[in-house]
């Protein structure tokens, strides 16, 4: 529509001169999480606490920004919420975050659909067997 998505446009910036929430939730819109749907993420956010980018909602307890590539771009989509990075997320994760922090929780960081880093959701594709020792492939009469 003709709504602006923006409720404060000179937000972007690496310091902030605005107060944030006591939870400052940073989206990544980038390429590559952007063609991992970070707008699905975006619009759950926004949605759920009834705010717009650059706004805070009136319990301060939220405020939300969109950031350039935050370097989890593997993990993508993304968001970063105060030190914490929370990845591989879809609609659901992101809604369920936003409850247990309003709970007092703080949900464990990292990828939410089972990877343990940004090894390949496929399962390895190379280097799939134990190194060899020192001294490997060298001539025997060395
Ligand atoms: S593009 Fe989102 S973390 Fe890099």
């Amino acid at each position: 529509g003709d709504e602006p998505i923006y409720e404060v446009a000179t937000f972007y910036t690496m310091f902030l001169r605005q107060p944030v929430g006591k939870y400052h939730i940073q989206i990544c819109t980038t390429t590559p999480c952007m063609l991992c749907d970070s707008d699905s993420i975006l619009e759950a956010i926004q949605n759920k606490l009834g705010i717009k980018v650059g706004g805070m909602t009136a319990d301060k307890m939220f405020s939300l920004i969109e950031v350039e590539c935050l370097g989890a771009c593997v993990n993508a989509p993304m968001v970063q919420i105060n030190d914490n990075y929370y990845e591989d997320l879809t609609p659901k994760d992101i809604d369920q975050i936003i409850d247990e922090l309003k709970a007092g929780k703080v949900p464990p960081p990292g990828p939410r659909n089972g990877r343990f880093s940004c090894e390949p959701a496929g399962g390895l594709t190379s280097l799939c067997e134990p190194p060899p020792g020192p001294g490997f492939g060298v001539r025997a009469d060395l």
